[in-house]
């Protein structure tokens, strides 16, 4: 037997040999294309194992540029502070107030503008939540550094479902949409589980000329997609691509389904779904136990099967609930809302 990194070793020099053989014989430009693909391959494989960076590493930069607004330039179209991969690591019992500390420039209620340039992007984060505390501390952690670095105008909406009935991801999400709408004219809307961390900066927060499906590559699922049409996790549309499906679907209740009965609405309504290269859309999976009042539906898939007869009488225009709270917190808008309904 010959070591795995010798016979590597051997391999690549047998290639070498038969390269030079082809390159004396006249076959140049194959041969440089080659090795051209070798080193760069090589390299960027290098180059990401060194620039893991902290989340937090180099945002002390980002400083206020002058009193005067109205001098401020346009953002780049590349942040410079966009640099990769990032680390996904958290301090022992985060608190909200360390998480402030970090993040002297996030305003009241969650909302953020670049200080130093007029931003090109603006992203609302919607973020359906039923008692994750710690995995909503990890991810506010993580996420408000991420997008500052993106040199984003964005503001994170927890959409609290404060009942004892059974969780409604897509009822929540409708909710997130509409109350984020009535603050400000976003452009875009990121649809964001509590418990996806993005690994990779490169993930811009902005909409595409589709609905857009970020979280690609889970390392729970092996960093690749559990199926072709997989639309759950992190996704983002356009307001106006939202209001042409009808917003969600309001009756899935429990576990599941909802997501792929928004990427049929999609798919019912002509547009396609982007999604961005599986290097960038990479995501970390928090750690969870099973969650009570969210167990799968059982109806899902019979739901499933009359999407294409119900979206358009299913969604925004039928969204009942009530707003019992909305406040601005340091670090996110809360919507705390009552759906009061279960149909089990
Ligand atoms: C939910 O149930 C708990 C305990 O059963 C009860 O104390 C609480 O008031 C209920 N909350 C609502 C909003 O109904
Ligand atoms: C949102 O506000 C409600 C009402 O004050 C509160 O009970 C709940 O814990 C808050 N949720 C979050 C995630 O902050």
């Amino acid at each position: 037997m010959v070591a795995p990194g010798r016979a590597l070793f051997i391999f690549f020099g047998l290639q070498l040999a038969i390269m030079a053989v082809l390159y004396h014989q006249g076959y140049h430009h194959q041969v440089s294309y080659v090795l051209k693909m070798l080193t760069t391959s090589v390299l960027s494989t290098t180059d990401t194992i060194l620039t893991v960076k902290d989340v937090y590493s180099g945002l002390d930069q980002i400083q206020p540029l002058s009193p005067t607004k109205e001098d401020l330039p346009t953002c780049p179209k590349t942040s410079p502070f966009v640099s990769g991969p990032l680390k996904v690591s958290f301090p022992l019992d985060i608190t909200l107030d360390d998480i402030v500390q970090k993040n002297p420039l996030v305003q009241l209620g969650g909302h953020y503008q670049p200080p130093n340039c007029w931003a090109l992007h603006h992203t609302a984060i919607i973020i359906p939540y039923r008692a994750r505390r710690r995995h909503l501390h990890q991810l506010l952690y993580h996420l408000h550094p991420f997008l500052q670095r993106q040199q984003i105008h964005y503001a994170i909406y927890v959409v609290h479902q404060m009942d004892n009935y059974t969780f409604n991801r897509g009822k929540l999400l409708n909710v997130g949409f509409k109350e984020a709408m009535k603050e400000n004219n976003w452009q875009c809307l990121y649809f964001h589980d509590v418990d996806l961390i993005p690994e990779d900066d490169r993930n811009i927060y902005d909409c595409s000329a589709f609905p857009m499906h970020a979280s690609v590559a889970i390392d729970k699922f092996q960093y690749e997609l559990p199926y072709q049409t997989y639309f759950g996790g992190v996704m983002a549309l356009q307001p106006i691509h939202y209001l042409k499906i009808n917003g969600f679907p309001n009756n899935y209740w429990g576990w599941g389904g909802e997501d792929d009965d928004i990427a049929s609405r999609i798919f019912l309504n002509k547009m396609s779904i982007s999604r961005p290269p599986a290097v960038f859309g990479r995501y970390h999976m928090l750690k969870h136990g099973h969650d009570r009042g969210n167990k799968a539906n059982p109806n899902r898939f019979q739901l499933l099967s009359r999407t294409h007869l119900r979206w358009r009488y299913n969604g925004m225009n039928n969204l009942l609930y009530s707003l019992l709270s909305k406040e601005q917190t340091p670090l996110y808008t809360n919507l705390t809302v009552h759906f009061g309904i279960d149909y089990h």
